[in-house]
């Protein structure tokens, strides 16, 4: 399988850490092989080969923080687009900075990987939330698969049990902790750490978007809300039709206040159905301290998933981090190209 990466930051060099890792039990269980023919990337440059591109050093080369070009092949000079144009590739791995408001430049480069007849596999949250119908006619018209299960709690196979675990059910509601930066930063503010200093560490850890704001607002919760009305409920709803309230508001000594009465902020996502009416929020919630989420500390997320046939079913595991979301990546791809 012939994959190129458009984005190289925590996300794809995650993926590409465990591509390495897992090449043996990908070949031998999967009859997997990937050759990577490209990785472009905005900040650490481009490099291209239609021969084969040697993922050990590209992970080298930016560990040293030098270009991609001056340890792991020849420099590419156009830009994605170009690199999506070019390349015979039989998949495209976006990983690139999540916008939320335009999508872009994700949207354009997904489009342009499955007109050229390119499986998608993408862990960027705007152009599910934003385009998701749309991608998803565009890549059914050409008979490439478009599959996204990092965008929502990162490798914790939460759209995967949606779709296909709890196949036939109805979904009534699903509720939970879908932010990992926010979970973490409200857990080491009750611990003691000032946010500013939380936050810093939660950006370090690799958990926070390239423009924490859309986590500490409350926006990274609601692409995924967004993503999870559309894909699992149907909605047509876009991000800010939604109301959503981050965390941004909440001190310490709210924090220590809650406790005191027995509660704990965290801050709720919500998607649950109205008659024909999807309705959706976000927003920080007191949440009693004997109830299940309560208890979801760190950069971890869960969502309890209300159903017509199992009752609540909740679902715990990582919500952000390189490894995680690389991960996601690596079952998508298992999923297009794996045989058992
Ligand atoms: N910034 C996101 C979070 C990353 O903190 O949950 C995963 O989507």
């Amino acid at each position: 399988m012939r994959i190129i990466f458009i984005g190289f930051g925590t996300v794809g060099q995650g993926l590409a850490e465990l591509l390495l890792e897992k090449k043996s039990i990908l070949l031998k269980e999967y009859g997997l092989d990937f050759t990577t023919i490209g990785i472009s990337d905005t900040l650490k440059g481009s490099i291209f080969n239609p021969e084969g591109i040697d993922l050990r050093k590209a992970l080298d080369t930016v560990k040293k923080e030098a270009p991609l070009s001056e340890g792991a092949g020849e420099k590419y000079p156009g830009d994605a687009l170009a690199m999506i144009q070019e390349a015979n590739a039989d998949v495209m791995l976006e990983a690139t900075y999540t916008d939320i408001k335009t999508a872009e430049p994700a949207t354009s480069h997904i489009k342009k990987a499955i007109e050229r007849g390119m499986h998608v596999v993408t862990t960027n949250k705007g152009p599910v939330a934003l385009y998701y119908n749309e991608l998803n006619s565009l890549a059914k018209n050409k008979g490439v698969q478009f599959l996204f299960e990092g965008t929502v709690m990162s490798g914790t196979p939460v759209l995967n049990l949606l779709r296909e675990t709890l196949a036939a059910s109805t979904i009534q509601e699903i509720k939970g902790i879908l932010n990992g930066t926010t979970n973490y930063i409200l857990t080491r503010m009750e611990e003691g750490l000032s946010y500013e200093e939380a936050l810093k560490k939660a950006q370090e850890f690799g958990y926070a978007e390239a423009m924490p704001d859309a986590d500490v607002l409350g926006w990274d919760a609601l692409a995924k809300v967004t993503i999870l009305a559309k894909v699992i409920f149907g909605a047509k709803g876009k991000p800010f039709d939604y109301p959503c309230e981050g965390i941004t508001g909440i001190s310490s000594s709210a924090i220590a206040d809650a406790k005191s009465r027995g509660k704990r902020f965290k801050l709720i996502g919500k998607i649950w159905k109205e008659g024909n009416l999807v309705k959706a929020s976000v927003e920080p919630a007191e949440i009693d301290l004997s109830h299940p989420l309560a208890g979801v500390m760190g950069a971890t997320n869960a969502i309890t998933i209300t159903t017509d046939t199992l009752g609540e079913v909740t679902i715990v595991g990582s919500g952000a981090g390189k490894r995680e979301t690389g991960y996601s990546m690596l079952v998508d791809l298992i999923k297009i190209g794996g045989q058992k």
